[in-house]
């Protein structure tokens, strides 16, 4: 028997509401909050905030769909912010996501590769982020070499 969404409640994301006092103008905290917490907005999340703070689901969707931070589906473990604003293309940058992107694009849900414009990192450009952690003067090879060694990208140590 299929399950209706309308009779889903996603507790985290009425956690999350809850948190914010229910106000509709702290969507993206509280999105922000799911995203951290679960790692995706799944269709349960975005019915409950949609209940919880008085919006349409077309609204809280469409805040989702709109920033790049935001997963549908359960993620990476890893993800990877590739800069490609003007000043880290004049570093190289387009090359190093080139090299990136083909040398883990296909590691099987172990790195998601994002393109972000400017994480204000630009004198050290090609920049990046690895997770939470800023990467300077990045060097692709260097990068895959790391994630190789720590186990990232087969998911046996970190
Ligand atoms: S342009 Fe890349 S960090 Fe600013």
């Amino acid at each position: 028997m299929p399950i209706l969404i309308d009779t889903i409640d996603d507790a985290t994301a009425r956690a999350a509401c809850a948190r914010q006092a229910h106000r509709p103008d702290a969507l993206i905290e509280v999105l922000h909050d799911i995203q951290r917490t679960t790692g995706f907005v799944s269709d349960a999340a975005i019915a409950t905030i949609a209940d919880a703070l008085n919006l349409s689901r077309a609204e809280v969707l469409g805040v989702v769909s709109f920033y790049h931070d935001f997963d549908r589906q359960p993620g990476a473990r890893h993800t990877l912010k590739l800069c490609r604003a003007e000043a880290c293309q004049a570093a190289g940058g387009e090359a190093v996501a080139r090299r990136l992107e083909a040398a883990l694009g296909g590691t099987n849900n172990a790195i998601a590769i994002r393109s972000v414009y400017c994480l204000g990192n630009c004198a050290l450009g090609p920049a990046a982020l690895l997770d939470e952690r800023p990467i300077g003067r990045l060097d692709p090879d260097a990068l895959i070499a790391e994630l190789t060694a720590s186990g990232a990208l087969s998911g046996t140590a970190e």
